[in-house]
């Protein structure tokens, strides 16, 4: 399938930013996109810079909440868009639990508003594919996957928004029969990831020397997958996949957190060893846990391997490697966010 026209949503963010750049690389995908990103902290233009100049007349931003109707039933028509990836939502766990409504009104309104126009678009629209992740699962025991059929049993105030969002994109295939396909990912790590996920804000306060604080025990574990296979994994399931499926994404690479920090500050020792052969796991520091902590996800892909070929291609320690690596030559981009430089520029070019 093809798409001439595809909206992505929320592509200033980490992975939206990733996709963008991936997509315009493919040879299989020739049609133009419309990133449509509200920018709020976590949007950073930068994070797309050079595209627009590599890829003349492909690539359009326009500064929109996917929440306002108005401005996007505009933007659909007047870029007759045919397809949507929804990547736009509020992401980061902590920040739900110390101010859920921006998760409620972004995530789940914001993609009903979407799934409202998509349908009334007829049949000129061919998919709408809702990025999600493995969290809406809830929390694991030390034994056991998440499958496609495992019961929804969100534990966070954002979980619970992505699974209300899920649903939502599911009953608009069962009701009005809207071409749909839905991805559930585990934890994605790379470049452009905002320096407040576990990955980068480790790998920058590791190298400045800064405590690391660890949640808990440090024993909780999740499972990563480097960014470009995630890319990767969207578009095959918008190009293949079976419309109105869900399909789990995953790394096969579970991860203590506890052991993720410790290999950044090994890697570190090597690549930029302190004065006098200090080490920095000697900055670890346990802090306070999360409440409502999840223990541990583990993905079972086993359905996107079998019908469409996907499997991840990078292990976490080749993909941790390329991400330090990442980080300590894009120093500026992080010490730009984390300055205020960048949000004196956002109100400079986009009025705050
Ligand atoms: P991010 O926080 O880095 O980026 C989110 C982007 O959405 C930002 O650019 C932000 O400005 C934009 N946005 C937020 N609310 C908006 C609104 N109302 N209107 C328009 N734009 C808005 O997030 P991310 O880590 O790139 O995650 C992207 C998507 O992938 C999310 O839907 C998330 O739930 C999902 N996901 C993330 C992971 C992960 O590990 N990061 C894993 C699985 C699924
Ligand atoms: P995070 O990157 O916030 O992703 P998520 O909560 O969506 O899985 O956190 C990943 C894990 O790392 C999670 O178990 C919480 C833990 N964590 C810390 O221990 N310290 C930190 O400073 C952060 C940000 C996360």
């Amino acid at each position: 399938m093809t798409f001439n026209n595809l909206m992505v949503t929320g592509g200033c963010g980490f992975i939206g930013s990733n996709f963008i750049r991936y997509l315009l690389g493919e040879e299989d995908f020739q049609g133009r996109i419309i990133n449509v990103d509200k920018l709020t902290y976590a949007g950073n233009p930068e994070n797309l810079s050079g595209v627009e100049e590599a890829y003349p007349g492909r690539y359009f931003f326009e500064r929109a909440d996917v929440c306002d109707a108005e401005r996007m039933k505009e933007i659909f028509a007047r870029y007759d868009v045919d397809a949507v990836c929804h990547f736009a939502a509020e992401s980061h766990v902590d920040r739900s639990i110390r101010r859920p409504e921006g998760f409620i009104y972004s995530n789940i309104f914001g993609t009903f508003n979407l799934l409202e126009i998509a349908r009334h678009r007829g049949d000129a629209f061919k998919l709408f594919h809702h990025v999600s992740t493995d969290e809406v699962y809830g929390s694991l025991g030390p034994e056991g996957l998440f499958t496609e059929e495992t019961p929804y049993r969100p534990n966070s105030p954002y979980s619970a928004s992505k699974a209300a969002s899920d649903h939502l994109v599911r009953a608009y295939h069962e009701t009005y029969g809207l071409p749909t396909t839905l991805s559930n990912c585990s934890n994605n790590y790379g470049p452009y990831q905002f320096p407040e996920k576990l990955l980068p804000l480790m790998i920058l306060n590791a190298s400045e020397g800064k405590t690391l604080p660890v949640y808990g025990d440090g024993r909780n574990v999740r499972d990563w997958l480097y960014v470009t296979d995630h890319c990767e994994a969207i578009w095959t399931i918008m190009k293949r996949g079976r419309r109105g499926e869900t399909y789990n994404v995953g790394g096969a690479s579970e991860m203590e957190n506890i052991v993720i920090v410790e290999m950044i500050c090994d890697l570190l020792d090597e690549l930029m060893p302190l004065e006098g052969g200090a080490k920095r796991r000697s900055l670890i520091t346990f802090v306070k846990d999360r409440p409502g902590h999840d223990r541990r996800y583990a993905i079972d892909f086993s359905k996107i391997n079998r019908e469409l070929g996907w499997s991840p291609k990078e292990s976490f320690a080749t993909g941790l490697r390329k991400t330090v690596d990442w980080y300590l030559k894009n120093r500026p981009w992080a010490d730009r966010i984390r300055s205020g430089e960048y949000r004196r520029w956002m109100e400079e070019h986009y009025g705050g």
